[in-house]
């Protein structure tokens, strides 16, 4: 039933299921029934929301909040919010949020001259702003970036990919 006080998705699209959204999604969803909320509270579960390096994601209207890197252990928070209780913030991603803000800086420069570099420059700048291979690796298996290798022996290359320039604005 839509009319309700509060909707809430999980994204349990590809990136987010693999980090355990699907469990997430069916224990809220129970815990909100188990309180007897669920007239209340309707919780659904939805495709990307394109933050899918930090999943679990979680949105909730009209909170206007998203929640990300949401584990079981989160859930009370999660629920205690929904009942009418404080924002959870240490799990609040905006556009503002410091981790986001760094991202975002890292993007503008990564695509300063062109969306496309050799993937040394690439991982060079990456590391001056203080990401590891590990970091890149996430980002290319989430699709912010694509690899590809190098025309005629020259180096592999990486593009920031369209994904990273809308969520960055970059
Ligand atoms: S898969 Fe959840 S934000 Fe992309």
């Amino acid at each position: 039933m839509y009319w309700t006080k509060k909707h809430v998705l999980v994204c349990t699209a590809s990136h987010c299921a693999q980090k355990g959204a699907m469990t997430l999604a069916g224990r809220l969803r129970l815990e909100i029934i188990r309180r007897g909320l669920d007239a209340e509270i309707l919780v659904n579960n939805c495709g990307t929301i394109d933050l899918c390096d930090i999943g679990p994601n979680i949105v909730v209207y009209p909170d206007n909040v998203i929640y990300s890197g949401v584990t079981l252990k989160d859930l009370p928070d999660i629920v205690a919010h929904l009942e009418g209780g404080p924002v959870v913030e240490r799990l609040v991603l905006n556009a503002t949020t410091p981790a986001e803000r760094a991202r975002h800086d890292f993007y503008a420069a990564a695509v300063a001259s062109e969306p496309t570099r050799p993937a040394p420059e690439f991982v060079e700048l990456a590391a001056a702003h203080g990401y590891d291979e590990a970091w890149i690796a996430e980002q290319q298996r989430r699709g912010f970036i694509a690899r590809k290798p190098g025309a005629e022996g020259g180096p592999e290359t990486i593009t920031v990919t369209k994904k990273a320039r809308d969520r960055y604005r970059v």
